[in-house]
């Protein structure tokens, strides 16, 4: 697998362009099956989890075609397929998404278990498969892992959720649109990418109000058309770049960004001392990265502080002055990527959903591994921060949600290049996230 080696030490300065969100796109792609007609969504990540989305999409029977690596003309009119082969949705864990979008449209769907960052443990979709069943599916697990879920018709429904999840959110919006009837979705997630599917689903004419709240409620509709739409910069891109500039210091604008959607971010960069000046689609983050002071951080569904931050975070946090306290409040186990941060010269101490972290001067190059997609960003931190020269194995989680991130540091006066795994095996491609 190819790797990054990053000579560390450089202050970055300069303008870096965010580009569309990750965690919108993945749910806004499989969206499209439930419109009678074509769409075009722009503002696209060209990363690889959008490659693998386009790739079962097309393997369904969609007709895809590109206009540029951020713009994609869609037709799901016709489709060959409504089952999603393991061997497909392996390699990303939004492919749940395909569930809801084909119960949407024709009340079945076949779509194997997907596969998942490993930093969380178990991640069960419990919720979703609860909210397919108050609408009226049938949902039961079959041979290679594939979840069926199946009705005559959809009825609308009530839905608590019994916990806050983004992915049970937006899969049941997906499932619920076309459903008779009103549903109405209580305890719903409230982060950004939410509101976005939401608005991509009512340009299509869809009937969702209150996305962003934590009551969502769903007026079904008979047919949705196709539509044109550009998806919202991503927050978590957005984060990084800004955790990137406090840790090494320096003076960057970012830009195409929706400074609401980062209020916890630059609210915690001020508190350890950054300034962030916010434009009306840019923020500018200015660091002397030696007076960093150190904060507490505590992760919560949005409008809390975003767990996708916590890895970046902790990094900038390893070279604060004083003590700070990490709490992980969404997910079981998220400090994988803490001994790679201890092999640099961190001083951190993780017990169980808390990460204690005594500031050290420095952090010192070295050879270490990106766990999954985020821990692999706040390895791309450390390492431009860091005395001397680090190389990050298992680059291909970041790929999965960072575009041209080799250009875009570079660009910012980072010393950085992608060096291609010469023994690269066939081997079995390890499951994204
Ligand atoms: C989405 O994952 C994101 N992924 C994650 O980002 C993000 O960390 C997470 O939301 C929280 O914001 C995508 O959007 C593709 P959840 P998701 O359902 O939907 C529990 C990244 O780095 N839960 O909100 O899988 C679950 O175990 C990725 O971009 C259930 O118990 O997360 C977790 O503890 C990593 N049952 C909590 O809820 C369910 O049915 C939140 O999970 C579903 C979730």
């Amino acid at each position: 697998m190819d790797k990054f080696v990053i000579n560390g030490g450089h202050k970055l300065y300069g303008e870096v362009n965010i580009s569309g969100a990750k965690n919108s796109v993945v749910a806004i792609l499989p969206a499209t099956l439930l419109a009678e007609g074509p769409c075009r969504i722009e503002n696209i990540p060209d990363i690889s989890d959008v490659r693998y989305m386009l790739k079962m999409l097309s393997a369904m029977g969609a007709k895809i075609t590109m206009v540029n690596p951020n713009t994609f003309d869609i037709d799901t009119s016709y489709l060959s397929s409504h089952t999603v082969p393991y061997e497909l949705t392996k390699h990303l864990r939004a492919s749940y998404y395909l569930l809801g979008a084909l119960l949407g449209r024709d009340a079945k769907a076949r779509v194997a278990m997907p596969g998942g960052c490993n930093f969380g443990g178990v991640r069960p979709i419990d919720q979703h498969l609860k909210g397919f069943e108050a609408l009226g599916a049938t949902v039961d697990m079959e041979e290679n892992a594939i979840v069926h879920a199946e009705a005559d018709s959809l009825t609308g429904n009530s839905i608590y959720m019994d916990v806050v999840s983004v992915g049970a959110t937006m899969n049941v919006m997906l499932a619920a649109v076309k459903a008779r009837g009103l549903t109405v979705i209580e305890n719903a997630a409230k982060e950004p990418h939410i509101v976005d599917l939401a608005n991509f689903l009512n340009s299509m004419g869809a009937d969702v109000r209150g996305a962003g709240t934590d009551v969502i409620k769903i007026r079904g509709v008979s047919k949705m058309h196709g539509a044109e739409y550009s998806v919202i910069p991503d927050q978590i891109e957005a984060g990084t770049y800004m955790a990137a500039v406090a840790a090494c210091g320096g003076d960057v604008l970012i830009k195409n960004v929706v400074p609401k959607h980062l209020e916890a971010i630059s609210a915690k960069l001020i508190e350890c001392g950054a300034e962030v000046i916010e434009g009306d689609d840019t923020v500018r983050v200015i660091s002397n990265a030696d007076d960093l002071q150190h904060c507490n951080i505590k992760t919560m569904p949005h409008p809390g502080y975003p767990t996708d931050m916590q890895p970046q975070m902790a990094t900038v946090l390893t070279l604060a002055h004083g003590t700070s306290i990490v709490s992980e409040g969404v997910w079981d186990n998220r400090f994988k990527y803490v001994d790679q941060l201890v092999r640099m010269g961190a001083n951190i101490e993780v017990n169980g959903k808390i990460a204690i972290i005594q500031g050290v001067d420095h952090l010192n190059g070295c050879s270490v591994k990106a766990d999954d997609l985020r821990a692999g960003a706040a390895m791309i931190i450390a390492g431009l921060a860091a005395r001397g020269t680090t190389e990050i194995e298992n680059v291909i989680f970041i790929d999965r949600g960072y575009e041209n991130v080799v250009e875009k540091f570079n660009a910012l006066g980072a010393d950085m290049v992608r060096v291609p795994d010469e023994g690269d095996q066939p081997g079995r491609m390890k499951s994204a996230g």
